[in-house]
């Protein structure tokens, strides 16, 4: 026999034996498969050794070298698979918890979550309490008490996410009211000053939605803070200064807020909020004193009471604390991003 053919003979050997090793699943089993393979009297690897003979004088080094090879390996297998099975299995409940577990990934809280959760922890300590109104709204909370005439642009249907069921009322003429979701959080200070009366000192967080074209820092779907105070003379520069202690608290001592002369329906004066980002400056969000008009609405005396309000843009403030570039990442679920909170 040539040595080529000696050679084929002991890797299937091999891999026969490992095999037998490997599946043996009790001590009976693998002692089967060590007489098979390894038994010193009718043996597969003993038959073989009597073949060794055959190779040629200069073929024999290398036959002999593989042949103690198999040998070694295959008596290592065996061994080791004795001691794996020699192991006292611990069972609970049917389950062998010596065996290795199975790892699962832990996960955690959305960047936006924890940054929510930090923001009332924030306003908390400023003494506002956490009030909540619904996402899908009619035209009275989200506008109307609002002081958003029926006529105003922000009211076109275009810039609205109306719901499918309210444009086919409007169409039929039937009495069913339109209702959309909600484009701004400032519906939830009509609902707490309808259902309690002043003072009032509370924000309300959550998701509100705008057909805007979406870039690095917009999108159709995002959260907002709203934060009202209601009580015997309040004044702007209360305003200004809870919504700087706000922003160094969340952002730390470096962020410079700065104040532009703005238009809301529901507040007079009015003011757009900007943070410093470098050497830019970004909108965060909109303030002002509540107009009287709006206190007039959920049956308040303007002239009894006076409030500040102002809501803010709350993907803004997280992107700014870490660097992320783009507003789109939140709702990716790109695991390389989540993970990094
Ligand atoms: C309002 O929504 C007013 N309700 C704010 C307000 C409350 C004014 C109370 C006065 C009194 P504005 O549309 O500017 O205002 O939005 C406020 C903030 O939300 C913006 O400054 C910005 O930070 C954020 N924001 C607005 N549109 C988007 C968008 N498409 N994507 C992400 N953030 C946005």
């Amino acid at each position: 026999m040539s040595s080529g053919s000696l050679i084929e003979l002991l890797d299937a050997f091999e891999a026969a034996a490992m095999a037998a090793i490997e599946s043996a699943g009790d001590a009976g089993a693998l002692e089967a498969a060590r007489i098979e393979f390894l038994g010193a009297r009718q043996g597969r690897l003993r038959d073989l050794q009597g073949l060794l003979g055959q190779a040629t004088k200069e073929e024999k080094p290398l036959v002999g070298r593989r042949f103690n090879e198999v040998k070694t390996r295959v008596g290592a297998a065996l061994e080791a698979r004795q001691r794996v099975l020699a192991r006292p299995a611990r069972k609970v409940g049917g389950l062998d918890v010596t065996l290795p577990g199975t790892r699962s990934p832990q996960g955690r809280r959305h960047p936006l979550t924890q940054t929510i959760l930090e923001f009332k922890e924030i306003m908390g300590r400023f003494g506002f309490s956490v009030a909540d109104g619904p996402e899908v709204e009619d035209e009275w909370h989200n506008f109307e008490a609002l002081n958003i005439p029926a006529d105003h642009p922000a009211r076109d249907p275009l810039e609205n996410f109306y719901l499918a069921a309210a444009q086919v009322a409007a169409r039929d003429g039937s009495s069913s009211p339109p209702r959309l979701l909600r484009s701004q959080t400032s519906t939830v200070q009509i609902r707490v000053m309808e259902s309690s009366p002043p003072p009032i000192r509370i924000i309300s967080v959550g998701r509100v939605y705008r057909p805007d074209t979406i870039d690095a820092t917009h999108s159709c779907m995002f959260h907002q803070m709203e934060g009202l105070l209601i009580a015997e003379g309040t004044t702007m520069a209360q305003l200004k200064t809870v919504l700087r202690l706000f922003a160094r608290a969340y952002l730390g001592q470096d962020v410079s807020i700065r104040f532009r002369p703005s238009f809301f329906p529901f507040t007079e004066p009015s003011v757009e909020v900007d943070m410093s980002w470098g050497s830019r400056w970004l909108e965060i969000g909109g303030a002002g004193m509540v107009d009287p008009n709006v206190l007039r609405a959920v049956g308040y005396d303007p002239d009894l009471v006076t409030g500040f309000a102002f809501g803010l843009g709350i993907e803004r403030f997280c992107m700014r604390r870490y660097s992320i570039p783009d507003i789109r990442y939140f709702t990716g679920n790109d695991l390389r991003f989540l993970s990094q909170f």
